[in-house]
């Protein structure tokens, strides 16, 4: 058994098609000044038609394992975290051990919305602690330009698509210091995107979209984060400035801003990827630690924070040296 759950790899892959808020500007009523005054967002990537989640997860993956230094046969869990499979089932864990050639491993998809990586996170580093497994890859994929309503300005100005990937090991070096993952099934009509298929088959004709009240969301969003900086911190026994880095999902700038204020960190502490990007849901955060680490803003024996807030409402911290 490992005391801890080090990172070993990380990995991001974003498609190629910018879409500007200039390009949204003509097909809903809004402006690039709307949008990035209100989001910080200015663009995000939209994947090519024969993209998937596993197809994306892949290229993500495979920088990873490279980084990681280790072959992928020796890979004995995947987790993947995404709202926007291409399959019911087999999951998209499943399809992407299949395209990495990974004969014998265990493999299964999350849901817990924007919270995906954070949950995918806290899940790996309980089978790497407990020794059911020796190196994890979670991996955060989402396509959601294709759960978008682009006829709704409140919603399709903010999303992107995207996948980040982490590979962790067992060590006996400090890695994930803690893991908190929290849940309220209370607001589901604040946040949700229906099934469509199901929906259409129980004759419940509803658009297959996101359906989101922003305004109430980013409230809660606010709060809860702030909770659980709190939690966080305390369950540590750390003070503010013992946080080098805050890595946070990348829903909206002044939320992101609220924690970094409630960490009394700059702006400078933090990893923000979504002025090109958007909101890439379950992705965010593990894009925004890998462009942390491979720029080098993120060294070696450094204290992390990461944390995300989605749709159930989802919430959760990870806590690493990394
Ligand atoms: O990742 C999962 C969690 N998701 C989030 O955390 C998202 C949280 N929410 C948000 O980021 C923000 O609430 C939004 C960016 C979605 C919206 O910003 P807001 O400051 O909360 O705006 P609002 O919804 O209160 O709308 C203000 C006004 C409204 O007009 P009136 O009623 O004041 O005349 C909207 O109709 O802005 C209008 N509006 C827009 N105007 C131009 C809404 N969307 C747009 C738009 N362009 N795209």
């Amino acid at each position: 058994m490992s005391r801890w759950t080090k990172v070993i790899g990380t990995g991001g892959y974003l498609p190629a098609t910018i879409r500007t808020n200039d390009d949204i500007s003509n097909m809903v009523d809004t402006s690039d000044s709307w949008i990035y005054e209100r989001t910080g967002i200015k663009s995000r990537r939209i994947a090519g038609p024969d993209e998937t989640a596993s197809s994306m997860a892949e290229v993500a993956a495979r920088q990873a394992i490279d980084a990681a230094g280790i072959a992928a046969a020796d890979i004995d869990m995947i987790v993947v975290a995404t709202g926007t499979p291409e399959r019911v089932y087999p999951s998209t864990a499943c399809l992407l051990q299949e395209r990495l050639g990974i004969k014998q491993c265990v493999g299964f998809d999350i849901q817990a919305a924007c919270s995906g990586s954070v949950y995918g996170l806290s899940i790996a580093d309980q089978y790497i602690k407990t020794g059911f497994a020796k190196n994890v890859l979670v991996v955060g994929s989402e396509i959601c330009s294709r759960i978008v309503d682009w006829s709704d300005r409140s919603t399709c100005i903010l999303f992107g698509d995207g996948a980040g990937a982490v590979l962790l090991t067992g060590s006996d070096e400090p890695g994930i210091l803690s893991t908190h993952i929290h849940s309220d099934g209370g607001y589901e009509d604040l946040l949700y995107c229906p099934n469509p298929q199901v929906a259409a088959a129980a004759k419940q004709h509803e658009p297959a979209y996101i359906s989101m009240r922003g305004n109430e969301v980013f409230k809660v969003a606010v709060n809860t984060l702030g909770r659980i900086v709190d939690e966080t911190l305390a369950a540590n026994g750390l003070q503010q400035s013992d946080i080098d880095w805050l890595v946070p999902h990348q829903a909206n700038t002044r939320i992101i801003a609220a924690t970094a204020k409630k960490l009394g960190m700059s702006m400078d502490q933090v990893i923000l990827t979504l002025e090109n990007q958007g909101n890439t849901s379950s992705a965010s955060v593990l894009l925004a630690f890998n462009e942390g680490v491979r720029d080098g803003r993120i060294q070696r024996g450094q204290t992390v924070l990461m944390e995300a807030f989605g749709a159930g409402f989802t919430w959760g911290s990870v806590l690493l040296r990394y």
